[in-house]
């Protein structure tokens, strides 16, 4: 038996879907599942307009490109999430500055961010790390203070909530990703939504190579090719009509996970899950905390040989030597290193579940 960290929840429905399209000859990115998915995706998140992509980092890419960011802005970033978020600031040609974690939701520290802005700071990029919201009422307005865009890194958190409202809805635009292992999935594949209709034209036009509505074959704008075929967009039409099923199954995962490590919760810490928060726990996780004898990386090596497979948290960005950034982030080091993402696929069941709570009891009891 091995038990993946994350498999995609795909069948019939999305195999249908594909064969469908495949057929109608409508392969590339021209099509109507785009325009249908693009609307229906927004329309979930409670938005108008949806810019469909070829990735999560590209959305995000196009977005603060459509934006107008380039060199001599700043950007502020978390320093605990996948390095996409940093990485497409730099492809602007702006700075990603960083700011430490928070114990209590693993995201941004709101209160370490106000420090970090100057003249020169264009937009805060909040993280919902793992499906668990960020703070955004605290965020959303330190950039009101500030008139800085907030764009919402949503990669990993589709159909959160944050005080009822869906994340990706809060900021300026919220950028998501459909890779194999998100909550719904086109393959690769991303989408930026928003309600600024002048914003989602000029995404539009970046993503199709800076393309003239006017002209045919002008491309009077530097632009790129970052859109998503018709092929990924039916897939994403069939996972749209599951999403709620698989955001109840994670749901259901995760208190799962909390009845049976229950027993050792001296020992090691759970996902967040605070009151104002409807966390979609894309990864269930947890901090190994206690000085016992047992470190992460060797509880992930012994899960590994009964067959259990799970990923270490994130390395903090902030150290790769690219960021330029020399500063010491407390918080985002200790869960960088006592984190792990435990086995969270839908289709699991309540035995695995409990296999892999009594194996890792085990082992930190060894
Ligand atoms: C927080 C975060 N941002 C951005 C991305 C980039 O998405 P993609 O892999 O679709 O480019 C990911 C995921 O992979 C992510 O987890």
């Amino acid at each position: 038996m091995f038990i993946p960290v994350a498999q995609p929840d795909i069948g019939e429905e999305e195999l249908d879907a594909v064969i469908k399209t495949v057929k109608s000859g409508w392969i590339s990115s021209i099509g109507e599942n785009i325009l249908e998915f693009e609307s229906k995706y927004a329309s979930y998140c409670g938005l108008k307009y949806g810019v469909a992509t070829s990735s999560g980092t590209t959305a995000l890419h196009l977005c603060l490109a459509s934006s107008g960011i380039g060199p001599g802005d700043e950007i502020i970033v978390p320093s605990l999430t996948f390095v996409a978020t940093a990485n497409a600031v730099m492809y602007t040609g702006a700075k990603p500055v960083f700011v430490d974690s928070e114990l209590q939701t693993w995201n941004i520290d709101p209160q370490q961010i106000e420090s970090k802005i100057n003249k020169n700071t264009k937009a805060i990029i909040p993280v919902h790390l793992y499906g668990h919201p960020a703070k955004m009422d605290q965020i959303l307005s330190i950039a009101r203070k500030y008139n800085l865009a907030v764009y919402e890194d949503v990669a990993e958190a589709h159909g959160a909530k944050y005080r009822n409202n869906r994340v990706g809805s809060l900021g300026n635009a919220g950028c998501f990703s459909f890779f194999g292992n998100k909550i719904i999935t086109t393959g690769e594949g991303g989408m930026v939504v928003t309600n600024n209709k002048k914003f989602a034209e000029k995404m539009k036009t970046l993503r199709d190579h800076g393309t003239s509505k006017r002209r045919r074959y002008y491309y009077p704008w530097l632009g790129f090719n970052y859109r998503m075929t018709n092929i990924q967009a039916a897939i994403g039409l069939a996972q749209l009509e599951k999403i709620d099923k698989i955001i109840a199954k994670k749901k259901w995962i995760a208190g799962t996970y909390e009845k049976y490590l229950k027993p050792i919760v001296q020992k090691i810490e759970l996902s967040p899950h605070e009151s104002w928060a409807d966390s979609v726990f894309w990864m269930y996780s947890i901090l190994v905390t206690s000085t016992g004898k047992i470190s992460r990386d060797n509880l992930m090596f012994k899960l590994k040989e009964v067959g259990i497979d799970s990923r270490p948290f994130f390395y903090p960005i902030h150290r790769y030597k690219r960021f330029d950034c020399h500063e010491n982030f407390k918080i985002t080091e200790y869960l960088a290193s006592a984190g792990i993402n435990l086995p969270s696929s839908p289709s699991l069941d309540e035995s695995q579940i409990r296999f892999i709570c009594e194996n890792i009891i085990r082992i930190l009891d060894e």
